[in-house]
């Protein structure tokens, strides 16, 4: 079944109310779509005339790009709203930004924000016919990176998600990857799902229901599929929460002593920006088993399936 199939996405805003069917479905859509995400022009007519919008309150360097080449790609226009230029700086809200932006003819808003739910807020606020995708909220949610980290899943090692046991390791506390990640391999029914590390940076365990926990890396690698690592927000540092760089990389890092505790085909993601030297070793990152610029590349692919998905096109 492609995407085109199920009826359009309002909005994309988490990947905590989408079932199964629809998340395999856009996963579908964008394997479909990877030849076009390299470039050409075969797909331009698709949202020819749409207006898409990127409006993100905080820095991005894959997810704001590969978004506005998705959306050349399918031939919308693009407006790639920079807030420190803008009337934010004067004191305009976000909802009026949004507004007058909307009130220019904007379709689709892709939206970066630091508060939890202030993608959907902005969402409630907006006309009904304006579509919102969620490119990150706060610690809550990022959809297109679950979704493009499950299909660089699906790549490696086929559809059956029943047979993988998948390890996230570092800072799942404030990460909305490992959220959104989490999602998506409990709704694919993904075989074991473990999590590792330091108790100050994982969160309570309602949140880890169905999760085995640990915080001994090497035991935790065993007979594992996928590691998918984790960015060592490094403000943590100041909270308290990491002693230190050093002693992080040597309890928490990923180099090529560890990774060979995992199964020999095993394959490693990253949602980038990864800290060489700190939850990642350079041999790793750049090694045969790593899939970081895959996943880059798979960015496009989605982002594409959900732009056509929300757009109704
Ligand atoms: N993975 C990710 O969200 O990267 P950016 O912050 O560069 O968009």
């Amino acid at each position: 079944m492609t995407d085109r199939a199920l009826p359009p996405l309002a909005h994309l805003l988490g990947l905590d109310t989408l079932p199964a069917d629809r998340i395999r479905a856009l996963l579908d859509d964008a394997q479909a779509l990877l030849p076009h995400a390299r470039g050409g022009t075969a797909l331009r007519e698709v949202l020819h005339g749409r207006t898409v919008c990127t409006l993100f309150f905080e820095p991005s360097t894959r997810t704001r790009s590969s978004f506005h080449v998705a959306a050349k790609r399918l031939g919308a226009d693009v407006l790639n709203f920079n807030v420190a230029t803008s009337s934010t700086t004067k004191g305009e809200t976000a909802a009026d930004t949004m507004r007058n932006l909307e009130a220019m003819g904007v379709d689709a808003f892709v939206v970066r924000a630091a508060q939890d739910g202030a993608v959907a807020a902005l969402a409630q606020q907006a006309r009904p016919d304006t579509h919102f995708v969620n490119a990150g909220d706060g610690r809550s949610h990022h959809p297109t990176q679950g979704l493009l980290d499950m299909l660089t899943l699906r790549q490696a090692k086929g559809a059956d998600f029943g047979k993988l046991t998948v390890l996230i390791v570092g800072d799942v506390r404030h990460s909305r990857v490992a959220r959104s990640d989490l999602h998506a391999l409990r709704a694919l029914g993904a075989g074991e799902i473990r999590v590792c590390g330091p108790t100050t940076l994982l969160p309570g365990a309602a949140e880890l229901e169905g999760c085995r926990v640990g915080a001994d890396l090497d035991a935790m690698l065993d007979g594992v599929d996928a590691v998918m690592m984790l960015r060592l927000q490094r403000e943590r540092m100041e909270e308290g929460l990491v002693p230190s760089l050093d002693g992080y990389f040597r309890d928490y890092g990923l180099d090529a002593r560890r990774l060979a505790l995992a199964r020999p085909d095993a394959v490693v993601l990253h949602p980038g920006p990864m800290n060489r030297g700190v939850e990642i070793a350079d041999e790793v990152a750049d090694g045969p088993q790593s899939r970081v610029l895959q996943q880059v590349t798979n960015g496009v692919a989605v982002r594409m399936a959900v732009l056509r998905a929300v757009l109704g096109a």
